[in-house]
């Protein structure tokens, strides 16, 4: 039997950096799940739709293959209908139309069998926003990673800043503020803790204090 371990959480709480650290220390695969919303988002984007193209984006995914897959370095790759659309998924419109995705349940049904495929297989730490409640529900271990609107704010402004993008901390905590409300007032799988979920407040921590006290929990409950 695989072991899962189940993170989820809003935007910027740390939870891909330091899952991806745990993954590392337990020799765990790590599952980003919201590239996969990304890479749909990207393909909606690529023809020109917005969030008001419902239908078409429904109608987009009976032509479009999402994989994963992991380079030599373990680290996950997302592929749309083959290409790795790693490096272009991570801009604010698209992380918009990741969120506008994701609130559609066909989208969502889409994208439940690769997940729990990749859960079946090998022992994970998956990070997404309904791993816990939705996808696996039952997961060895659930967490809750969340840390203050600003504080996730600043720490996405100094990620996309390193990498060369001319953005401003003020329209990337309004993003934050947007994609929180819209991920958690979803009628489908929204954003909140599974009930049995370990709440971990990262607000203030640095990088390293968090990672240990997930290793704790973790190591604890395995
Ligand atoms: O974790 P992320 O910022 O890369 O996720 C992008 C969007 O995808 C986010 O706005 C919400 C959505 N998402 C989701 O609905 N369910 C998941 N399991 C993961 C992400």
């Amino acid at each position: 039997m695989s072991i899962a371990i189940a993170i989820d959480g809003p935007a910027g709480a740390g939870k891909s950096t330091i899952a991806r650290l745990a993954a590392k220390e337990l020799g765990y695969i790590y599952v980003d799940t919201g590239a996969l919303y990304r890479a749909i988002g990207l393909a909606a984007s690529r023809r020109g739709y917005t969030a008001e193209n419902k239908t078409e984006i429904i109608a987009l995914l009976d032509s479009i293959k999402v994989e994963l897959a992991f380079n030599d370095r373990q680290e996950q790759i997302v592929l749309l209908d083959g290409e790795d659309v790693s490096g272009f998924i991570r801009t604010p419109e698209i992380s918009m139309m990741a969120s506008a995705v994701s609130a559609i349940p066909e989208v969502r049904a889409f994208l439940l069998d690769l997940q729990r495929n990749m859960a079946h297989t090998n022992n994970v730490i998956m990070d997404g926003r309904d791993i816990g409640t939705v996808v696996l529900p039952d997961a060895k271990i659930k967490i809750f990673l969340s840390a203050s609107p600003e504080c996730r704010a600043r720490r996405r402004y100094d990620e996309l800043i390193e990498k060369g993008m001319d953005v401003k901390y003020e329209d990337i905590l309004n993003d934050v503020i947007a994609r929180d409300y819209a991920d958690s007032h979803r009628e489908i799988a929204p954003l909140k803790p599974a009930d049995e979920a370990i709440i971990v407040d990262t607000s203030g921590e640095d990088l390293e204090t968090s990672v240990n006290k997930l290793m704790t929990i973790m190591r604890e409950n395995i």
